[in-house]
């Protein structure tokens, strides 16, 4: 059974050649071919342990001839043009940064990145942007306790798209629909005395408020 984390990133996929960077046990990329959501998957792994692990798994799964596993680091394993669909769950935000930089290549013949970093999730979206992806959508997922944020983005064509109009409606849903989301993060912060002092909640508070003026004037 698929937890919400790895159920939410499986549900963003949008292409059919998939990569699914630091996969470990091999479950999304697994899910991926059972579900129907990918037709081949590039299962990667940097380090020897979770790399035989994942070999194993994904020979017991019967799916050697679906799923390519390569040992290596990031998106280095990978060639231009392979994928279209570049996962990575589970990863610092640091981290995710610095795979993505790290093979510009790779990175330039994609479509679309679907991120789940550990923590710094708002650095991770600043650094998307100046890398000239623009995130479509977001998700709020939980497992066994903890929520995750995991990001969708798509390379932006031209020029980041900029609201000429202050007042346009599409703005104020945008901003209306992040806001629903950040309070619903808010709200299960809240639940646990050591979130809510966290300065993850600081900065989630701060957003919102900054948010909510928008959305009311
Ligand atoms: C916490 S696990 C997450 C596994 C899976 N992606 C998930 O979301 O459940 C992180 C995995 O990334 C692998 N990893 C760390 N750095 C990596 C890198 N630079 N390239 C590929 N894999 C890496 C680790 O070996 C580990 O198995």
């Amino acid at each position: 059974m698929l937890d919400g984390r790895i159920q939410s990133v499986m549900s963003f996929v949008m292409f059919e050649r998939v990569a699914d960077i630091g996969a470990d046990h091999g479950q999304l990329s697994i899910a991926l071919i059972d579900g129907g959501r990918a037709t081949k998957v590039i299962a990667t792994e940097k380090n020897r342990g979770p790399f035989d692990a994942l070999r194993s798994n994904i020979s017991a799964a019967g799916l050697d001839g679906a799923i390519d596993v390569r040992l290596g680091d990031g998106l280095q394993v990978l060639k231009a043009g392979e994928v279209d669909t570049i996962c990575i769950a589970g990863m610092g935000g640091a981290l995710i940064c610095r795979i993505l930089d790290a093979a510009p290549d790779v990175l330039q013949s994609a479509r679309q990145l679907i991120l789940q970093p550990m923590n710094a999730v708002n650095e991770t979206r600043d650094h998307l942007r100046t890398m000239g992806w623009a995130i479509d959508d977001e998700d709020i997922a939980e497992a066994a306790g903890i929520i995750y944020e995991i990001i969708s983005a798509v390379k932006v064509p031209t020029a980041p798209k900029i609201f000429k109009r202050e007042s346009s409606p599409l703005r104020r849903e945008f901003f209306l629909r992040r806001l629903k989301k950040l309070e619903r993060v808010r709200d299960e912060m809240s639940r646990s005395s050591c979130a809510r002092s966290s300065e993850k909640f600081s900065a989630l508070a701060a957003e919102i408020d900054a948010l909510d003026r928008i959305c009311r004037g």
